[in-house]
């Protein structure tokens, strides 16, 4: 079977993308807009840019309206954000934050998670969450205008929290992050379902 993306809606693609491109990790983004209210959401087209520097990349879709979600006007307006990971059992307060609320509602008091003070960004991190990413504006890039249209957002990380319950001898314990991914539909996965392969010594 052969998709020509042009002869299909923007939803039909949508469905195929989020079914095929998998498991995508989550970042929960905490921002702030310029009158302080807080804004929670997660999105799940996201992945490392760069490592040095070192660099996360985002992208909300343009709404229906072919409006701005919060997340991407308050980084429009301040420059900052915080990417929170998200372990398994966050998942519901994670969902949560993800309806379409007006732009003046805590999504922090809606998932019942607890704001903890930035060293370097306004936005707070989400201290439930074992992993925070403070990260300072590097380019947004607009892929288009029409609804779904997507939002590069690239961010130099200044500042990394890692749990201590997830770093054992210096490293980094993935097992204990119990990071979520995203699937199509409404599906989720785990991490707990791994294997071990040795790249080639060439
Ligand atoms: C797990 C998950 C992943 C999501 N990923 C994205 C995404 O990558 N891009 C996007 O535009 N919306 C994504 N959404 C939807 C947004 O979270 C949702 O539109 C949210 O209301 C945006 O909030 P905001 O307006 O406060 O920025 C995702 C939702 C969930 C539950």
């Amino acid at each position: 079977m052969e998709i020509s993306p042009e002869s299909r809606s923007s939803q039909d693609i949508y469905k195929i993308l989020i079914g095929t491109v998998l498991p995508r990790p989550i970042a929960w983004v905490s921002t702030v807009d310029l009158s302080g209210n807080l804004n929670l959401a997660p999105f799940s087209f996201f992945t490392v840019a760069s490592v040095n520097p070192p660099i996360l990349c985002f992208s909300p879709l343009l709404k229906e309206n072919s409006i701005e979600k919060d997340t991407l006007a308050n980084i429009n307006q301040t420059g900052e954000f915080v990417v929170n990971i998200v372990s398994y059992g966050l998942a519901q307060a994670m969902n949560r934050t993800s309806g379409p609320y007006p732009s003046k509602v805590n999504e922090f008091d809606v998932a019942g998670v607890t704001p903890r003070q930035s060293a370097f960004v306004k936005p707070p991190c989400v201290a439930d969450s074992l992993v925070n990413f403070e990260c300072k504006l590097q380019q947004i890039i607009p892929l288009g205008s029409e609804p779904m249209a997507g939002n590069l957002i690239l961010g130099k990380v200044c500042n990394i929290h890692l749990h201590p319950d997830i770093v054992r001898n210096g490293e980094v314990e993935s097992e204990s992050l119990d990071a979520i991914g995203r699937l199509g539909g409404n599906m989720y996965s785990t991490i707990r379902d791994c294997f071990e392969m040795e790249r080639p010594a060439i």
